[in-house]
């Protein structure tokens, strides 16, 4: 790919252009207005084939996105395809996108190179029609041989600038159309409207706060959330029960601010988190979720996740996250690469790695979301010693089905179609028969 020099073009070539202009019409009026109805002819048919392009590479793009998040959601979701029996359909789906990024970057690669003998074209005609005009006037005797010369030598300098001001034009077009693309990828839940001038906050002093909140997803016809009510204090546990679909998961994730809510608000400290920086209420919180997202690194890499951190605090890190005792049974101990997603570890191995990485970071507010349904028993009770020393003193916000994970919270809230239906601790729950059958403790 080339990369004019755009902005040298874009800020030269006006100088030269006018000035030799001037003199063009200056020396013959008649001619540079011959000169103009052919130059604005071509420029327009130039000008039709430069648009198509720009809407046909943003099509690419938008094609090249679909075939980058197909690769991705089939490395990601590899297992799943497997266990469905599904690797015919995602390889068909694959080879539909493909086909089309192919048709389209060909349809492109015609185009572009047809346009540029096209122009190639025009310009000699262009100048083939204005000698030949030219000509005319000189053998009528109304334009002297010498004065037609200086006046090709002007129009010469405006053709050269002007076709780096067009390839500037064209290479900003294309530049644009892939703005789009990145702006829209961007776009994603998580780019939160922020204000102008939001209100920082470094720690949570009193507590995590949701008032009267409401929130449906963007064209769901139900609210996911109806009329939520809760007050998490700093250094407590709150636990959230329920049966899958009760809207736990959402509540965790209006948090962050993946999504903001319908109705009420949300306030750490009394700042509702809508008028803070997106960045500090993110960087007050340490997620631990179900699927543990590991990468094809080392040991050390997937606690640090991007941290500076010692390899002090690494090791401290998995000591109490109850994964120092398998990683130094492993070949290469912290250096160990984990394979794909972590392939080469169990489940609850994976888990108490993506423990590990929340408690190096320390957060303010850990959220919990199911952290450990989906191990075994042995597994569990593993990563259930490293969550209760996770949990000591902490702010915590815990999804559960399991009742064990529970037991300590400060306040159950027991979730059904988005609202709360009960709320106390283990015991007064436990005392209360009725709700067993909500979030029924034969899980457990
Ligand atoms: N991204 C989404 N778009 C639309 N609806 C969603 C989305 N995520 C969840 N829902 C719906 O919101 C409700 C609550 O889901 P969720 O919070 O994931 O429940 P839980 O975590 O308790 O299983 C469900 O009805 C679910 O179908
Ligand atoms: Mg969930």
């Amino acid at each position: 790919m080339e990369y004019p020099q755009c902005p040298e073009a874009v800020f030269r070539s006006p100088v030269i252009i006018s000035g030799s202009l001037f003199l063009m019409i200056y020396m013959s009026p008649g001619l540079t207005l011959v000169i103009f109805v052919l130059m604005i002819f071509s420029g327009v048919i130039i000008g039709g084939i430069s648009s198509r392009l720009r809407r046909q590479s943003g099509e690419l793009q938008d094609i090249l996105g679909v075939l980058v998040s197909t690769v991705e959601e089939t490395l990601g979701g590899l297992r799943v395809i497997k266990a469905f029996r599904a690797e015919r359909f995602q390889q068909g789906l694959f080879r539909k996108v493909n086909e089309s990024y192919r048709d389209t970057q060909t349809r492109i690669i015609r185009r572009r190179d047809l346009s540029s003998p096209l122009s190639e074209f025009l310009g000699i005609g262009v100048i083939a029609i204005l000698l030949w005009y030219g000509a005319q006037r000189i053998f009528a005797g109304e334009l002297g041989a010498e004065a037609f010369m200086a006046f090709l030598l002007a129009f010469y300098n405006v053709i050269e600038p002007m076709k780096s001001l067009t390839n500037a034009y064209y290479n900003i077009q294309k530049g644009l159309a892939a703005v789009d693309r990145v702006d829209k990828i961007l776009d994603v839940p998580g780019g939160m409207p922020e204000r102008s001038d939001p209100i920082p906050i470094r720690e949570i002093r009193e507590g995590l706060r949701f008032e009267q909140v409401s929130f449906s997803y963007p064209k769901a016809e139900q609210a996911a959330l109806k009329g939520i009510d809760f007050f998490l204090p700093k250094g407590k546990t709150v636990a959230l029960v329920g049966l899958s679909g009760a809207g736990k998961s959402t509540i965790a994730d209006l948090i962050p601010r993946f999504y903001d809510v319908t109705e009420g608000k949300i306030t750490i400290d009394g700042t509702d988190i809508r008028d803070a920086r997106v960045e500090d209420v993110r960087g007050l919180l340490g997620i631990v979720t179900q699927e543990a997202i590991l990468f094809h690194e080392s040991v050390r890499n997937n606690i640090t996740f991007g941290l500076q951190a010692t390899d002090e605090a690494v090791i401290e890190a998995a000591r109490l996250a109850h994964a120092a005792e398998f990683i130094e049974l492993l070949p290469e101990g912290y250096d160990f690469n984990i394979g794909d997603r972590g392939g080469k570890l169990s489940g609850g191995q994976r888990q108490r790695l993506t423990i590990a990485r929340a408690l190096l970071r320390n957060p303010q507010l850990l959220i919990l979301d199911e952290a450990t349904s989906a191990l075994d028993s042995e597994s569990e009770r593993l990563v259930q010693e490293a969550l209760d020393v996770l949990l000591a003193d902490r702010t915590a916000l815990v999804i559960a089905h399991r009742l064990s994970t529970i037991r300590r919270a400060d306040e159950i809230l027991v979730l059904r179609d988005g609202a709360i239906v009960e709320r106390g601790t283990h015991d007064e729950l436990i005392n209360k028969k009725e709700n067993t059958v909500n979030w029924s403790p034969s899980r457990a």
